[in-house]
């Protein structure tokens, strides 16, 4: 990068600082007009986001200087921008929202030679976001990139947990009606247990281990409740549809594909274990002994 861009960007971000709030407002505006499914990826309060994202912006445009110490700071950022479900394709209408931004804020000092200048800034800062959120799957093992959309996208379903367990079971016994009577307690108890379940599981992704015991007993209770292996395809395709409806545009492709991998993944511990008590326990006894 040349010193004359680097210059251009820094001066002219320096007439903005005095109006950050302002840039702000303007940008979030711009930003949801140009693609308002953006809108529920930010869950935080907007004001404080404009000044995290201007302090970025300004952390980042002073250190262009020194592009060795500020790259691995960017590449962080873009790995958690991946925890927030922001895809590859966000960062072209992000750019833009800053720009028309910048020409907003600096009016005549935004020059056709300060508009190259920041659309080289962006898109250095953007290409190296995006390639180590790209790069997570690679260094981790694919499903730590999953984890975090998993994580994040459960944030958005627990404070509607109750409408997300109406229309959860709803969808369940649509799909098969004949599960209605597997389903002894009530019904809305059931469902606040589900989400406390999924919550906790999600929680406990980052450390599976610590949790897989706690989801295989979890399984072996499920066969005293009736449940056969092939629900739990129904009972996926139940809570896939849920998610759907409940996180709207932010259920991407890339965040329904997490959870069918984690679902997957919890739906085989539990039926693992539960074929295991059948066949250690239950296999060869009359069920008067096995009660
Ligand atoms: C060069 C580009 C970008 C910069 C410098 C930037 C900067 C930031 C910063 C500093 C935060 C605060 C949280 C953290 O430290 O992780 C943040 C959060 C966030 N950013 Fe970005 N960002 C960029 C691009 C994008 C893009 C393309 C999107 C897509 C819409 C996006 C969406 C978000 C969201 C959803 C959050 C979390 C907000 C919340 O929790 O409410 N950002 N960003
Ligand atoms: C990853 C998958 C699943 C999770 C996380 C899950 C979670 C739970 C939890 C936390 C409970 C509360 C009782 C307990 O702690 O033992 C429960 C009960 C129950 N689950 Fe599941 N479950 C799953 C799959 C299934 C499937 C496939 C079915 C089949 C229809 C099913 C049917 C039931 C029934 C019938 C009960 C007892 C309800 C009652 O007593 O009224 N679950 N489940």
């Amino acid at each position: 990068m040349e010193n004359k861009t680097i210059e251009l960007v820094q001066e002219s971000f320096k007439k903005v600082v005095p109006i950050a709030d302002k840039a702000a407002e303007i940008f979030y505006g711009k930003l949801f007009e140009k693609d308002p499914s953006l809108k529920p990826l930010f869950k935080g309060d907007i004001k404080d986001q404009g000044k995290k994202l201007m302090s970025m912006i300004g952390t980042a445009v002073s250190g262009l200087n020194n592009l060795d110490a500020l790259v691995p700071v960017v590449q962080n950022l873009g790995k958690g921008h991946a925890g927030y479900g922001v895809e590859d394709k966000h960062y072209d209408t992000v750019g833009s929202a800053l720009l028309e931004t910048l020409e907003a804020g600096l009016g005549e000092a935004f020059t056709a030679e300060v508009k190259d200048a920041w659309t080289e800034v962006y898109t250095l800062l953007a290409t190296t976001m995006k390639d180590a959120a790209n790069s997570l799957p690679l260094e981790k093992g694919l499903t730590e990139r999953k984890k975090r959309l998993v994580q994040s996208s459960f944030t958005k379903v627990a404070p509607i947990a109750d409408t997300a367990a109406e229309i959860f079971y709803n969808k369940l016994f649509e799909l098969d009606p004949s599960l209605k009577p597997l389903f002894k307690g009530d019904i809305k108890e059931q469902g606040a247990k589900l989400m406390s379940m999924i919550g906790t599981a999600v929680n406990g992704l980052d450390n599976l281990d610590a949790i897989v015991p706690a989801v295989q007993n979890l399984g072996r209770n499920h066969v005293d409740y009736g449940v056969k292996d092939e629900h739990y395809n129904t009972v996926g395709t139940a809570l896939i549809y849920t998610l759907e409806k409940g996180l709207g545009d932010s259920f991407t492709a890339d965040v329904k594909d997490a959870w069918t991998e984690v679902y997957t993944l919890l739906a085989t511990v539990m039926k693992e274990a539960a074929n295991q008590v059948e066949s250690t326990t239950t296999a060869n006894k009359p069920w008067w002994k096995i009660w």
